[in-house]
């Protein structure tokens, strides 16, 4: 299933890398006596695709949903396109909301309705579109991540898992964001249904002139697509760096991570000239080790 877009935009270059979009300053965040993050950092430019990295349970989820405003900081500042998000009205909130979209980790469509009910459901939210803008925007969203229209009146529980992510993107989609966030977007899904998202996320990313932030345990898609990865360990921002340099700093779970077996294994797909910027622990043969 590939999108037509892809071949339009094969050959054009990806957003040039521009201003702040996300800007975090010494965030920290409770639940009770738990401390989530403590004097975190974390920048996004517009043009980057951003993957943030932890262990379970490390904050990730949480440091999205304080983005967008869906949790409040226990004390730090949140800047979303130049503004404070603590320090907005309720419309400059809504017009905010509308230029990002987000997939969220579980329960990416609504069960009860039908493909195109679930994309043209932030539209509706809107106010009034006449039906028959509203069937074209939602027809060209499905177009655009790849799903034939003939999809748009099944129901959820007759997709694959990879045909739900992408309805799942083209409702978050709807209303044209310049900032998408992707929550686990391959967790559940088969290597193909994977890859095909990957192939679907960098075409929209040349298209669209997206900026993208995706929380990820995939190390295939991670190494694939971030032009940065941020890596939550002791609840803050360890690093944020392209691969090659995240890989070399000395800290347990980047060694778990980018330097166990399935870590070196996937920074072999890095292009040559990144792979030489690696440390040379994550050079070593994956299948050169015996698995047990
Ligand atoms: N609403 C909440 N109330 C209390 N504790 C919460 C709440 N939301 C998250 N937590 C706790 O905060 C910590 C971070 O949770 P979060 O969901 O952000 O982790 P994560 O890095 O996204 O994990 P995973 O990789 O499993 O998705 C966890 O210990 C979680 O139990
Ligand atoms: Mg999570």
């Amino acid at each position: 299933m590939t999108a037509p877009l892809t071949a339009a935009v094969r050959n054009r270059p990806p957003p040039a890398i521009a201003e702040r979009v996300i800007e975090v300053r010494d965030l920290t965040k409770r639940y009770g006596s738990m401390l989530v993050h403590e004097h975190l950092d974390f920048d996004v430019r517009r043009g980057e695709i951003v993957s943030i990295v932890g262990g379970s349970g490390s904050g990730k989820t949480t440091l999205v949903r304080q983005i967008l405003g869906l949790e409040a900081p226990t004390s730090g500042t949140i800047e979303v396109f130049g503004r404070d998000t603590r320090a907005i009205d309720e419309q400059t909130a809504r017009v905010m909301r509308s230029r990002i979209g987000m997939l969220f980790q579980q329960g990416a469509l609504f069960s009860s309705m039908s493909v195109f009910d679930n994309v043209a459901q932030p539209i509706r939210e809107l106010g009034r579109v006449p039906a028959p803008l509203l069937h074209d925007i939602v027809m060209l969203k499905l177009e655009m991540v790849g799903l034939p229209c003939k999809h748009a009146s099944k129901m959820p529980a007759a997709l694959s898992g990879g045909m739900i992510k992408r309805v799942g993107i083209a409702r978050a989609l709807a209303l044209e964001p310049e900032l998408l966030f992707l929550d686990e977007p391959t967790a559940g899904l088969d290597p193909k249904a994977s890859e095909d998202f990957v192939e679907l996320i960098a075409t929209l990313h040349r298209a669209l002139g997206l900026t993208v932030v995706m929380v990820t345990h995939d190390l295939d898609t991670m190494t694939a697509l971030s032009t940065r990865v941020a890596v939550i360990a002791d609840r803050r921002v360890l690093v944020a760096a392209p691969i090659e340099e995240a890989a070399a700093v000395d800290h347990p779970f980047i060694r778990e991570f980018f330097l166990g077996r399935r870590g070196r294994r996937a920074l072999q797909a890095l292009p040559p000239e990144r792979r030489a910027k690696l440390p040379p622990a994550a050079l070593v043969s994956a299948s050169a080790e015996v698995s047990l």
